[in-house]
């Protein structure tokens, strides 16, 4: 078994679309659609952001994202736009993450968060969802002020555990995060939830799993 495990939050970890989901009455028809568009927005403006070497922080991009994806969906009432960036600090996480996490740790595991969510965001979903026992390092991009697929926000991880890329286990639903780790040379697991096609065919994944839950036995 590999020793060191590294974990995305948002989408592998936490479910982003949790936050609409909570509110889903209220929204109406259209909750889906603008949660899609506030996730797709949100990443746009890290990656726009860190080409132009410039940095606002996860959670403004979180907001901005937001008020787009209202102007977008005119269905959603923008008067929930306080509740659904309240419900974002307390995202669920997916029902098999504690246990897997938890089994992980007891096998001797080093286990972190690699993610483009401030230090704030991230110490409060996984304080949230009962996870703050079981991370060693809780890596923010914050730190370098550049979004990830940038080379030196997996570097974080190497640098801080004195490792070479091959020995970390980086696990990401995001397809582009896992080229970006793949091609840092991470052994990357694509944790493919929704079935979504393959991609980014130059930088594949090592493995790919429909959900975590596999991830012990094939470490
Ligand atoms: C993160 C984003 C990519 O947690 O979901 O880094």
């Amino acid at each position: 078994m590999l020793h060191s495990y590294v974990f995305d939050a948002y989408g592998t970890l936490f479910n982003v679309h949790a936050a609409v989901r909570r509110h889903a009455g209220e929204i109406g028809p259209d909750g889906q659609l603008l949660s899609d568009i506030w996730r797709a927005k949100q990443l746009e403006y890290s990656w726009v952001e860190t080409l132009m070497e410039v940095y606002s922080d996860f959670w403004v991009h979180t907001e901005r994202a937001l008020d787009f994806a209202f102007q977008k969906v005119p269905s959603a009432d923008p008067a929930l736009r306080q509740k659904l960036l309240d419900a974002y600090w307390r995202l669920d996480c997916y029902p098999e993450v504690p246990s897997v996490l938890k089994a992980l740790k007891a096998e001797g595991a080093r286990l972190a968060i690699l993610s483009n969510g401030s230090p704030a965001m991230l110490e409060s979903a996984v304080k949230s969802a009962g996870l703050d026992s079981v991370f060693d390092n809780i890596f923010s991009v914050d730190e370098i002020r550049k979004f990830k697929t940038h080379p030196s926000v997996y570097e974080l991880v190497t640098t801080a555990w004195r490792v070479y890329p091959e020995a970390v286990s980086f696990q990401s639903s995001n397809r582009w995060d896992i080229a970006g780790a793949s091609k840092f040379g991470f052994r990357t697991v694509w944790i493919n939830r929704t079935n979504q096609p393959e991609e980014y065919s130059d930088y594949p994944p090592r493995l790919i799993l429909p959900s975590l839950e596999a991830l012990p036995a094939t470490g």
